[in-house]
Formats: C-alpha cells, sequence, structure tokens
C-alpha cells in the first residue's frame, strides 16, 4: 500500500522552474524572531505541549481540549480517518482530490464511493451530488476547503449543507487561511458533525514544523491523541517551541504571504488571457490553479516542459484528471514569472505540434 503521487513529488516535482509545489516559499530560521533560548530539546509534551495547545486552539478558535496536535496535516488527516472510520465502512471522498487521503482511507481498509466536483461547475461542491452517493452504509464524508488541485472555496452555507447530510464530515481546510479576509469561518465552528484538519505548512510557508493538528469534540479529540500513542508519541520538541513563536508571529507572515499571492496571481490571471488552449476559472484566492488543456497530452507537455524549459507543473493525472495540470503560484514572483513565460514556450511547440 503505498502513494504515487509522492514519490513523484519528492523526486520528480524539482526543477529550476518549480511551479508543482501547492504551498507558498519556505519561510527562514532568521526571519523568525526566535532566540536559542526560546529552544529545549526535550520539555513537557505528554498529550500535547500546553503553550503549543493554547496557541493552537486560540487561532483556531475553540477551547484546548478539541485540539490534537499532528504531524503535519497528512498525519492529522491519517489520524481523523483512522479514528473516524473502521474497516468496511463506506466513506465519500471529492474527486479530484489530493491522492494521500484517499490513499488512507483505502489502507485503513474502508470502502471508497466518490462525488465529482466538476470542471464545468469551477469545482464547486454540490451538496445534492453528495447526497446522491450516500447509502446507508456512509459514516464519512471528506472534503478540502480550498479545494486541492482547483483553489474552488466553498462558502458557510454549503458547508452547513453537507453536514445536514447526516455522516459526519472531515473537513481538510490546510489551504482555507490562503483566502485571508474573504476565508469563510473554519467548519470547525459549525457544530460537532465536523471534523477539521490543517496546519501551518501550505499558507505560512512552515512545513518544516510539521506544525498540524484536528479539530474534533473533545471524546473524538481524546480518542485521536490515543492512537497517535502508537506512532508518533511525541513530537521532536524543539519544533513544538518553534511552532509556538511561529504561531505568536502568523498576522505578519500571512502579510507577507498575501502581498506576494496577489502579485503572482495577477501574473497567472494575465497568462491565462494569453492562452486559449487552457480553460481555467479564475479564482480569486488560493496559491494554486488547475487548468484544462483544450488540445494535445498534458503528459506530454509536462515532459517537454521539464526537460526542455526546465520548469514543472503537476501533471492532472495524480488528481484523476489527465487532460489537466495544476500551477502552484505560492514561490517567488520572479522564478514564476520566468516559469510561466516557460510553460508558454512549451504550450507553443505543442500547438505547432497539433
Ligand atoms: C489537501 C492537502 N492536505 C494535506 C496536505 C499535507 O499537508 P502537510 O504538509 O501539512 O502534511 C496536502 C499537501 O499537499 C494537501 O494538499
Amino acid at each position: 500500500m503505498s502513494s504515487t503521487y509522492m514519490p513523484w513529488a519528492k523526486l520528480r516535482s524539482h526543477a529550476r522552474f518549480n511551479l508543482a509545489t501547492s504551498g507558498v516559499a519556505h519561510w527562514k530560521l532568521r526571519d523568525l524572531p526566535l532566540s536559542l533560548d526560546d529552544l529545549e530539546i526535550s520539555g513537557p509534551s505528554f498529550y500535547g505541549y500546553e503553550p503549543l495547545q493554547k496557541a493552537l486552539a486560540e487561532h483556531a478558535g475553540v477551547s484546548a481540549d478539541r485540539i490534537v496536535a499532528a504531524g503535519g496535516t497528512s498525519m492529522a488527516n491519517y489520524l481523523a480517518l483512522a479514528v473516524l472510520l473502521k474497516p468496511g465502512d463506506e466513506v465519500l471522498i471529492e474527486h479530484p482530490v489530493y491522492e494521500l487521503v484517499s490513499a488512507a482511507a483505502k489502507y485503513i481498509g474502508a470502502s471508497i464511493r466518490r462525488f465529482p466536483r466538476t470542471h464545468e461547475s469551477g469545482f464547486a461542491l454540490d451538496p445534492v451530488a453528495i447526497r446522491r452517493e450516500v447509502t446507508a452504509k456512509t459514516t464519512l464524508i471528506v472534503v478540502t476547503n480550498l479545494h486541492n488541485p482547483s483553489s474552488a472555496l466553498t462558502g458557510e452555507a454549503t458547508i452547513r449543507a453537507i453536514g445536514e447530510i447526516g455522516p459526519r464530515v472531515l473537513v481538510d481546510e490546510v489551504y482555507l487561511d490562503a483566502a485571508f479576509e474573504r476565508a469563510p469561518r473554519s467548519a470547525a465552528l459549525m457544530g460537532d458533525q465536523f471534523v477539521v484538519t490543517s496546519s501551518l505548512t501550505k499558507v505560512y510557508g512552515l512545513s518544516g514544523l510539521r506544525c498540524g493538528w484536528i479539530v474534533a469534540e473533545p471524546k473524538l479529540a481524546e480518542a485521536m491523541w490515543r492512537l497517535n500513542d502508537l506512532f508518533g508519541v511525541i513530537p521532536a520538541h524543539l519544533a513544538e517551541r518553534a511552532s509556538v513563536t511561529a504561531l505568536a508571529h502568523l498576522p505578519e507572515i500571512a502579510r507577507t504571504v498575501h502581498a506576494r499571492l496577489d502579485r503572482n496571481r495577477t501574473l497567472l490571471h494575465r497568462f491565462f488571457d494569453s492562452r486559449a488552449e487552457l480553460d481555467v476559472r479564475r479564482e480569486p484566492y488560493g496559491t494554486v490553479a488547475f487548468p484544462k488543456l483544450l488540445r494535445g497530452s498534458v503528459d506530454r507537455m509536462c515532459a517537454l516542459l521539464r526537460e526542455k524549459y526546465e520548469t514543472t507543473v503537476v501533471p492532472g493525472g495524480h488528481f484523476e484528471m489527465p487532460d489537466h495540470f495544476r500551477i502552484g503560484i505560492g514561490g517567488e514572483t520572479e522564478m514564476l514569472e520566468e516559469g510561466l513565460r516557460r510553460l508558454g514556450l512549451a504550450l507553443d511547440d505543442m500547438m505547432d505540434r497539433t
């Protein structure tokens, strides 16, 4: 049991002009106001490190007994799925999906059903389409907000409507803060039928801290802590301490990221305006876009882009949509600008051939 996307992301996605990542450029340690005195190798971390629990609870707007700290959204998703699903349970998962979510559910032994987020609808979540797939065995619905790969945002009314269908709902909100002032309230504040996962990875460029969390009602949260005893037991305390400092400075980090994403999005939309062979909705938020290539093979275009133009994007096959590809705009502006120029050259080459 393994992922096909992750080895590609770790070993094949790197390039001089890397538009394959979904997160923003890495924040540097030297840019955090952190001194050695703030750090310690070991400390009082049992079922959470209290200062971090408090900071995460404040960030999420809930009490600390609803927070489970986890190694990134990845481990948060796994712990949440493993507590919410038993082997044989049915889980409804969006299509297209971030592959690791469905791979984890499969590993747990759940039976997976899908519901569509269609290109034509701008990858909107449709509660009617979800309800249509629910059966007597469905115990969980899984969605991302913002959606990976499209960055489609789901508003509060739709999230509530999905919560009213019946089964519990796991909402992966790792990209939600990339909507900044347009972000709706977290689903974690809409009732106990929602379980939410997130981290400081994608929007804040702090992936290496592995600061992830789950928000769930206290009884479920306790079960997730207990399950985590079988895996990580406790996190690296240095990272817990650094995460407390990072959370205290999140507004400054967010301002820098917001300004860069706005600049980069303008470049991206200008690029889309110049490319008739791409069909894509211009989203006003998010770190990624998921255009459809109207002519030619995405896989061939990606190979050409990588080999001839030293640039990468994610082939849509990794999201079960082989006529799409994902562009990440969280990197440095100069890199994105040149990467888009090179993407344009690769598309020109492709159009000459078709
Ligand atoms: C929807 C989604 N959830 C979770 C993750 C993993 O996040 P983390 O780095 O916090 O483990 C990703 C990474 O791309 C993602 O796209």
